[in-house]
């Protein structure tokens, strides 16, 4: 069993960043899978490599995003990213030179962070672009923003 089940109540409503946060759960599970069959401290190192990699560009277009919907927010979000990014930087160090570090410890940092950081912060995104959609729709002046239209944001 996976480590993480996706649940509906994560999804933010914005397709793009749902698919990127649902490929975030399946690498830490993988991450977990790695554990789980013992792999050697350079495989569990690469994974969490891929792990940073891929969060980084997440954290890019989600924040290019919020600028593009004008999300008051917006520093404060990035905050909590930076400060993510540079937990991370310290994991990559540690694993395989500090003979303390704990890998479940990491697994359950980094899938905490992830769960509580898209319920609570990334929902809110969500519902920044639905009131634009809803608000555009109203006045009648644009079509309804919808999912392909913040893909093109993102693009
Ligand atoms: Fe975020
Ligand atoms: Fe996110």
């Amino acid at each position: 069993m996976p480590l993480i089940e996706w649940k509906s109540e994560y999804d933010t409503g914005i397709e793009s960043i749902d698919k990127q946060h649902r490929r975030l759960v399946n690498m830490i599970n993988a991450l977990d899978r790695s554990r789980k069959d013992n792999n050697s401290d350079r495989t569990i190192r690469n994974v969490m490599i891929a792990i940073a990699n891929y969060t980084k560009l997440h954290f890019a277009d989600e924040e290019n995003l919020m600028r593009k919907l004008e999300f008051d927010e917006l520093e404060y979000h990035q905050g909590l990213h930076n400060k993510l990014r540079e937990q991370v930087v310290n994991i990559l160090t540690r694993i395989g030179t500090d003979q303390h570090y704990n890998i479940n410890n990491l697994i359950q940092f980094l899938s905490n962070w992830l769960l509580n950081h898209i319920s609570k912060e990334d929902q809110k995104i969500g519902a920044r672009a639905k009131s634009i959609s809803a608000s555009n729709n109203s006045q009648n002046e644009h079509i309804l923003l919808n999912n392909d239209d913040f893909s093109r944001m993102l693009s």
